[in-house]
């Protein structure tokens, strides 16, 4: 099983990394994540057993509105997001490859399906651009870049509740063609209060939606595809394995509950990294840090095996708030998302430190 999207801070490569270092629990009957993202830390503990009890949080509600319309709605998921595949790939994509005259492929603008930056000004409104009605005046513009954005738009501006299996099979369309791993919200700008703006106004507010732009959109005859098939089959397999898992939509500290009362419980906590104010339209400061390893310490004394996955800023937040826990470090690469800057304005894998803290009593 993969995940079912790309998440930043997605736990993939440390998990093998973790196996390695026999860090992981030999067995447990109950699992709690409490920040569940794409749930890569899940994966391995369903494969490990599947027939455990699962509880998978995360607070926002968008991406539990995917997993849980993967649970138990499944073939209407389906049957939206392969209407939106076949819809999109029908379309011309923003670039197309050919072969230059050394013989090396290159990526080109597409003549047709590229960016029309006259067209789109003209439909411009502030800094947003009125995308659905670009699309319903100008089918001759109807091409991929487009049936991104008037989706996306369509998607926040619905009236409907958005986390019926429609939108959030739209959510997931958009998710899997939009720039990988990255959640960005949607800023609504705010009217100018009666006079002029002052220097520390709040000029938009955090509408919580998703606002990522568009990735590549380079897919040649399927979005979803997979070893497994056309993407059916793997959320099939997603389907079969939330079959077990309470899904809920709640603060982490409201998953502690769960932990009571349950032996062999494993739980994961993996909060947003230490530092990275506003990953995930969240802000998640050292207060619920602390309230991460006052829960680690909580579950623990109540019998859990928890671990807590951060970043290591060198501060030594996590080493002053050990106590009997036991840290682990390990160097990592981040590749999405948090790169390094250098001089010349380009981007490079940026080296960074991560720590497992593990509850011991
Ligand atoms: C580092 S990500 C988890 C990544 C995940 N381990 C993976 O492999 O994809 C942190 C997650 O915490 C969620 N989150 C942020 N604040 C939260 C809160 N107060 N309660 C529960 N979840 C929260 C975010 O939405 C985000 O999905």
């Amino acid at each position: 099983m993969k995940p079912l999207f790309m998440w930043a801070g997605g736990k993939n490569k440390l998990i093998k990394i973790y196996d390695k270092r026999k860090l992981l629990p030999e067995t447990f009957d109950t699992y709690i994540e409490p920040f569940l993202g794409g749930g890569a830390m899940f994966i391995w503990a369903y494969e490990k057993n599947p027939n455990a009890n699962f509880v998978l949080n995360d607070s926002n509600p968008y991406i539990m509105g995917i997993y849980n319309a993967v649970k138990n709605d499944f073939d209407e998921f389906c049957r939206v997001v392969f209407e939106h595949e076949k819809k999109y790939l029908s379309l011309y994509p923003p670039k197309k490859q050919i072969t230059d005259s050394n013989g090396k492929k290159i990526w080109v603008d597409h003549p047709i399906g590229c960016a029309n930056k006259e067209i789109e000004k003209r439909y411009k409104e502030g800094s947003n651009v009125r995308w659905i009605d670009l699309w319903n005046e100008n089918p001759i513009y109807h091409v991929r870049r487009t049936y991104y954005f008037k989706t996306r738009q369509e998607y926040q501006k619905t009236q409907g509740d958005r986390l019926n299996t429609f939108y959030s099979a739209t959510l997931y369309f958009l998710m899997k063609t939009g720039f990988n791993g990255v959640w960005q919200t949607y800023k609504e700008r705010l009217p100018e209060p009666p006079g002029k703006w002052k220097k520390h106004d709040k000029r938009t507010r955090d509408t919580g939606l998703f606002h990522t732009p568009c990735g590549l959109m380079r897919h040649e005859d399927s979005i979803f595809s997979s070893r497994n098939g056309d993407g059916r089959e793997d959320l099939k397999l997603w389907n079969h394995a939330l079959q077990n898992a309470t899904l809920l939509n709640v603060d982490f500290m409201d998953t502690l509950d769960y932990a009571h009362g349950e032996e062999n419980c494993f739980i994961f906590m993996d909060p947003p990294y230490r530092g990275c104010f506003t990953q995930y339209g969240v802000d998640f400061d050292d207060k619920l840090q602390q309230s991460v390893v006052d829960y680690l310490n909580c579950a623990t004394h109540g019998g859990a095996y928890v671990m807590m996955s951060n970043r290591d800023v060198g501060d030594g937040f996590f080493e002053q708030r050990q106590g009997t826990n036991i840290i682990e470090t390990f160097d990592v690469t981040y590749t999405v998302g948090r790169r390094k800057k250098e001089d010349d304005g380009t981007y490079s894998a940026k080296k960074a430190k991560e720590i497992l803290m593990i509850g011991k009593k």
